[in-house]
């Protein structure tokens, strides 16, 4: 793992680790935390469901295991995934340099989110639902508890897990352990770890993760309010090149080119095109199978590498016909979210070496 932070430990995988499995091992999936770990006790643990509710819960890990269990398969893409893109063209202070490692794919088993609010009677004047966790967060201030929230739409709709297994193993405690929020196709943010507390409003969370961080806020905005900018929800159409690496010298000839491409909300990608020329001439990849709505595309294709140094570049369609865009210096913003430009590698292909026959 790239690791950009040991406490509260912040790390991804490198590009070659992430490229070997479309559904990312556990021990290869990237870790976000904002806060010292929270090691809470499964047997303590309870989850309050509370606010525009008709019948306020509170549930054991038990009882909430008791709804029908759900298996969806869906990637987690941070907002900051690729900001290291956006610090090459100005600095962001503060903010860890994040290649495209902050997006990895599981298979997570829990309740739907929707089955434990009709339990509770959610209120049709609920507009949103906020979650609560345990882990305090420094950089908040005061510093403040983990939260964020969903829309009502979003929380009522079936692919929203409260989930307790990852790759069909309990949740660890960096991934959330005993139970964590999974949002499909929207940032990670929102899918809140070591949950303990629903609560339906009608207004969206007052957390400082929902309305200080992870908000678009234009590149001149300098002493930003809470509320300020645009509220991040659904990720933003994105790729990346995992092989060859960055750097990487190979042979010349014949190269594969593999990587991902994630559309986001609930849209798909369609195609992915590859340019061995800095975007002169292109050359569509081949999708690999589909995991499922909610989850990344891993694309290839092969191309043929003269000796030289070659600009590697990719970029996405999604179902709406929407494409990347090409620079990043034109996404560049002051917390540096949603770098979704072509992304690109440089590579060396040198002579094969004479053979003599
Ligand atoms: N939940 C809590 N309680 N605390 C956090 O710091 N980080 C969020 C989200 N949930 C966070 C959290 C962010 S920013 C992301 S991108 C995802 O968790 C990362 O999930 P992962 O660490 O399992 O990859």
């Amino acid at each position: 793992m790239v690791v950009h932070e040991q406490e509260p430990y912040n790390a991804e995988p490198p590009r070659s680790a992430l490229a070997e499995h479309p559904i990312t091992p556990v021990a290869t999936f990237y870790s976000r935390n904002h806060g010292e770990l929270p090691e809470l006790d499964p047997r303590q643990w309870r989850l309050r469901v509370d606010g525009l509710v008709d019948e306020p819960l509170s549930l054991s890990l038990d009882e909430l295991q008791r709804f029908e269990h759900h298996e969806v398969t869906a990637t987690l893409q941070c907002a900051g995934n690729r900001r290291a893109g956006l610090l090459a063209v100005r600095d962001i202070p503060g903010q860890h340099p994040w290649g495209e490692g902050a997006t990895s794919t599981a298979r997570w088993v829990g309740a739907r989110l929707a089955d434990v609010l009709a339990a509770a009677g959610l209120r049709r004047d609920a507009s949103d639902v906020a979650f609560l966790a345990p882990d305090v967060a420094p950089e908040a201030s005061p510093p403040a508890p983990y939260g964020g929230s969903i829309t009502a739409d979003k929380a009522t709709s079936p692919e929203v897990l409260l989930a307790w297994e990852m790759n069909g193993e309990p949740l660890t405690v960096a991934h959330g352990a005993p139970v964590r929020v999974v949002v499909p196709g929207w940032i990670g943010a929102r899918s809140v770890k070591w949950l303990e507390q629903i609560t339906a409003q009608d207004h969206p969370s007052e957390n400082f993760f929902q309305q200080s961080a992870y908000r678009l806020l234009p590149p001149d905005h300098d002493d930003p309010a809470p509320g300020d900018g645009v509220e991040l929800t659904a990720v933003a159409l994105n790729s990346a090149i995992l092989r060859p690496d960055d750097g990487a010298v190979m042979t010349a000839g014949p190269t594969e080119v593999t990587g991902y491409a994630f559309a986001g909300g609930d849209r798909e990608i369609v195609r992915v095109d590859v340019s061995a020329d800095d975007g002169r001439t292109w050359h569509q990849a081949e999708l690999d199978d589909q995991l499922g709505p909610w989850a990344w595309r891993f694309w290839r294709t092969t191309l043929e590498l003269r000796p030289g140094e070659h600009e590697i570049v990719a970029r996405a369609w999604d179902s709406t016909a929407a494409l990347q865009p090409e620079h990043a210096a034109s996404l560049w913003n002051p917390k540096g979210y949603i770098n979704n430009a072509w992304p690109t590698v440089s590579v060396t292909a040198e002579h094969p070496p004479d053979v003599h026959l």
